[in-house]
């Protein structure tokens, strides 16, 4: 029976609905004039420990064992798991309702197993998302996801990555917001406010310094805490306060030697300590270590522990609270924690309704996202748009007659649009994906149609558009000398588990691109990379867009771009370096370490990953502070008009102001962004606020941004605060972080904020 079948069935409709309704909604903990901490402790006090300990741990959501050692859920459970994340049960006698959780970076994950009919909206990966550099944007797509959550039977959403781009060969960059804690913050912190505006619950994740998968279950991410606080704490830090998701997902790696799902540094100190977060911590799948030290370092909830080497949560904890080492205060604080989440976010009061997608509308904003999310990193002698000169057209290589490539991993969606013929690729082996059965959304190349070979026809009817498939490129280049523009599209697929082995796209595709140049000037390079990628050919092409992994729209917002139907706006939310020479790492650490057959929990060779090279400096700041030039900075990113950033001024004060002009200084409407940076005494230049605005040509907009204190300051680790040094900082204005055109300087007293 399909999961939206069993779900009609009244009798387990308490299971498939969350229950809410079964039970008496005059109990008390149902009056929505309480404080949801009321609400909780009113339900709570009615529970049995039993009952409490059930909330704390979780079921794999595949009706699968996929661990011997583990006999299967009870039949009762068996039978309701929906086909997703993770599954944690209900107390129906109390109106309790089951947390049904699912993936999302790229939309409602449905890549684990695929029905006949179940379909989702393939948003753009989040770094896309993170390169529009639009908070309004970043909230929209979250409401797509929270509704389609919703309408897929879901109640608990496991999207918000927001570890930094420490690294840009990381595997799951792309389901990530980028290198900078201000940006990355701000679009996850907007994408879990949009889908907890459905009343739903979303996750932060993978708190934190999840910043390389080769490894990720048993290396040590090594930072000193003021770095921490300053970097990748600040990111979590900034996108809590914006988006307070009603749930932290902690990482699977060590944090300075300790586990995160048991790091009491982390858990208790700082996410409930000094960031007072109300909710609850989640592990990752397999994250979790012991039963003691996990619940008392501030674990709340062991996701589907059937992925963890014993069964923490389960009996194990239960005696743990009866010997008094993990106190009944803690079991019921953990409790405390989900259900004020669950109150919180609607889970009680509007209980989730199996619907069918709103397909067509949500199409609409992806659209948007990715229209803007794409970058124009070259354009020689206004080669884009494309007009009516480019009679004839070549595209070339990356299944651009299929569609655009997605991301791997528990991310994975099945996109709207897919049918039972849809072809995927498996290890370059192009296979139909099967109708009905679980696919491998780790090591399967996902398509997203439509292509945009029909995408680029469509926009262009009257042009002679031919494809070549890339795989010779003599043959590419002879189709490329026979046409006015050639398009080649290049790609890096990259899924959850593996980071990119080095910045280099994969295969013979830079040869290919090379071939096509050769053949022909007007040559456009389109990347779908969920990672920056190194160009050898990049002075041979006339334009490059870096379209990321754009989603099931992305395939009519290029071609809407390549001819000028809109206005690239994308900035680079990471640097693009030359090669890896210029990282902290040239080599990815612990590469030479392999898994043990006997699965990632018993790995005997844990290593350390030293963050401490680069510490807080991050990205754009390590090339500043190393003087290093990249091949395109962070926050880059052309326009087909021209801007002027001016006007500057600043205030000093607790939260400096700044104030300054962007111009429309070309012949095109554009939508254009000013980024502002602050410069400590002695210190590099750290991005502080933005404004993207959209500009008639000639038009001028002013606009003024608020600087949060913690950008500017320093954390102090012996005092526990953050402080703000006193003297000049120079506030710089541009179109990137190295394109700066205003200075000027503000003058700071010594502060301090508290964490
Ligand atoms: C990933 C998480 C994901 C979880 C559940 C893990 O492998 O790291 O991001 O939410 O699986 O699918």
């Amino acid at each position: 029976m399909s999961y939206r079948k069993l779900c009609a069935a009244v009798v387990v409709a308490v299971v498939c609905t969350g229950g809410a309704r079964a039970q008496a909604p005059d109990a008390p903990w149902m009056n929505k004039a309480l404080s949801a901490d009321q609400r909780a402790d009113l339900v709570q006090a009615q529970m049995t420990p039993d009952e409490e300990l059930t909330l704390v741990r979780g079921y794999f959501g595949l009706n699968a064992t996929i661990n011997p050692k583990y006999p299967p859920p009870p039949e009762a459970i068996l039978k309701a798991l929906p086909h997703s994340a993770g599954y944690i049960p209900g107390i129906p006698r109390l109106g309790i309702p089951a947390q049904l959780e699912t993936d999302a970076s790229l939309g409602v994950a449905n890549g684990r197993h695929m029905r006949p009919g179940d379909q989702a909206t393939a948003l753009p990966a989040s770094i896309l998302t993170a390169s529009t550099w639009n908070a309004d944007l970043a909230y929209k797509a979250g409401t797509v996801l929270g509704t389609e959550v919703r309408d897929k039977g879901f109640n608990v959403l496991l999207n918000g990555g927001v570890d930094l781009a420490r690294d840009p060969r990381n595997g799951r960059n792309f389901e990530y917001a980028g290198e900078d804690p201000l940006l990355a913050g701000t679009i996850a912190g907007e994408t879990i406010r949009g889908a907890q505006d459905r009343h739903i619950i979303s996750t932060a994740k993978h708190y934190a310094v999840n910043d390389q998968e080769t490894g990720r279950n048993w290396l040590s991410a090594d930072l000193d805490e003021a770095a921490m606080r300053e970097s990748d704490l600040l990111a979590f830090e900034l996108a809590i306060e914006k988006g307070k998701p009603g749930s932290i997902m902690c990482a699977y790696n060590r944090v300075n030697g300790v586990y995160s799902c048991e790091n009491d540094f982390l858990l208790n100190k700082v996410l409930k300590g000094d960031w007072h977060y109300p909710g609850y911590v989640m592990s990752d799948w397999g994250g979790v270590h012991s039963t003691v030290d996990a619940a008392n370092n501030g674990l709340d909830q062991e996701s589907a522990y059937i992925f963890d080497k014993d069964d923490y949560f389960g009996d194990a904890l239960k005696q743990a609270v009866a010997d008094g080492k993990v106190p009944l205060a803690r079991l019921h604080d953990m409790v405390h924690r989900i259900l004020r989440s669950m109150f919180a976010n609607g889970l009680f009061d509007d209980p989730v309704v199996p619907k069918p997608i709103a397909a067509k509308a949500d199409a609409a904003v992806v659209q948007r996202t990715a229209e803007q999310g794409i970058v124009l990193l070259k354009n020689d002698a206004g080669l884009l748009p494309l007009g009516a000169k480019a009679r004839s057209i070549a595209v070339i290589g990356g299944r651009a007659d299929v569609g655009v490539l997605s991301g791997g991993g528990s991310s994975q969606v099945i996109p709207v649009g897919n049918n039972p013929s849809q072809e995927f690729l498996v290890g370059g082996a192009v296979r139909v994906l099967p109708n009905h059965g679980i696919i491998m959304p780790f090591d399967t190349m996902v398509y997203d149609p439509p292509s945009p070979l029909a995408a680029i026809r469509a926009e262009a009817p009257a042009a002679h558009v031919r494809f070549d498939d890339g795989s010779d490129a003599a043959q590419a280049a002879a189709l490329a000398r026979s046409s006015d523009v050639a398009i080649v599209f290049v790609q890096q697929w990259l899924a959850e588990g593996h980071d990119a082995a080095n910045l280099s796209l994969p295969g013979d595709q830079n040869a290919l691109v090379a071939a096509v140049a050769a053949a022909n000037p007007h040559t456009i390079v389109v990347l779908e990379t969920g990672d920056p990628v190194v160009m050898p050919w990049l002075s041979n092409v006339g334009a490059v867009l870096e379209a990321w992994y754009p989603g099931q729209s992305g395939a009519k917002a290029l071609a809407r771009i390549l001819f000028g139907k809109v206005n690239p706006s994308g900035r680079l939310p990471i640097t693009f370096p030359q090669s890896v020479e210029q990282l902290p790492r040239p080599t990815i650490p612990g590469v030479d370490i392999a898994e043990p057959a006997a699965g990632w929990q018993d790995n005997p060779n844990l290593f350390g990953v030293d963050y401490n090279i680069e510490g807080a400096d991050v990205g754009y700041k390590w090339f500043e502070a190393k003087k290093l030039t990249p091949l395109f900075p962070f926050g880059y990113g052309l326009s087909y008009t021209t801007f002027r950033y001016g006007g500057l001024s600043a205030t000093a004060g607790a939260s400096p102001t700044v104030s300054f002009d962007i111009g429309n200084t070309g012949k095109r409407a554009g939508m254009g962004t000013a980024e502002v940076y602050a410069t400590p005494p002695g210190g590099v230049a750290r991005l502080v606020g933005w404004s993207k605005v959209d500009l008639k040509p000639g038009e001028t907009r002013h606009a003024t941004i608020t600087i949060d204190p913690r950008l500017l300051a320093s954390f102090d680790t012996t005092a526990q605060l953050w402080r703000v040094a006193a003297g000049d900082y120079a506030i710089s204005l541009g179109g990137s972080s190295a394109d700066i055109s205003a200075t000027t300087t503000v003058h700071l007293e010594a502060s301090t904020i508290k964490p």
